[in-house]
């Protein structure tokens, strides 16, 4: 048994009697509720529990929980506040709005993985060619909507993005 800490959408976290193999997403699920990343085949095969780890998009089904000690991680929940963002309460992060507005939610458990991915490329790269939404998306599993409506949304976000700068 182990205590973890971590900085969890910018607020220290502690978990007490964590076991030497539970999952980062389990942690973030079960002890520090957020469960808005999903577990589907807590294999690494389909990103619906994507978070960001230091910035870095992973799958929190395969990080053990000990390895995010003193690192900092960004849930779906963390995305419409992450750092420099000047989201009201309640309002969205632009990438959940685009979502939305392009319909690409359909039974919403490959959401949170796929938008915390597309958010990260976004940063990374403003203006995507569907090349690079394709590889962003790459390891996020979609089973309903044939991923075309996912593409317009995250072509959507991008171009708001464009206008709002
Ligand atoms: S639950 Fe982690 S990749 Fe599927
Ligand atoms: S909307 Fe159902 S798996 Fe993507």
């Amino acid at each position: 048994m182990m205590r973890v800490n971590v900085t969890v959408n910018g607020r220290p976290q502690q978990a007490d009697d964590v076991w030497e193999g539970e999952s980062l997403l389990y942690v973030l699920r079960e002890r520090l509720g957020l469960p808005g990343s999903k577990n589907a085949c807590e294999q690494g095969e389909c990103g619906s529990c994507t978070v960001r780890l230091d910035g870095v998009p992973v799958c929190s089904c395969l990080v053990a929980a000990g390895q995010a000690e003193g690192r900092e991680v960004v849930t779906v929940e963390g995305l419409a506040q992450l750092a420099g963002r000047r989201t009201e309460d309640g309002e969205l992060a632009p990438v959940q709005q685009a979502f939305i507005d392009a319909g690409a939610v359909q039974c919403g458990f490959c959401t949170p993985g796929l938008l915390v991915a597309a958010d990260e490329m976004l940063e990374r790269n403003p203006n995507p060619s569907d090349e690079d939404i394709r590889e962003a998306l790459s390891g996020n599993l979609c089973r309903c909507t044939g991923y075309e409506k996912i593409m317009d949304a995250v072509r959507l976000a991008a171009a708001r993005q464009q206008e709002a700068v």
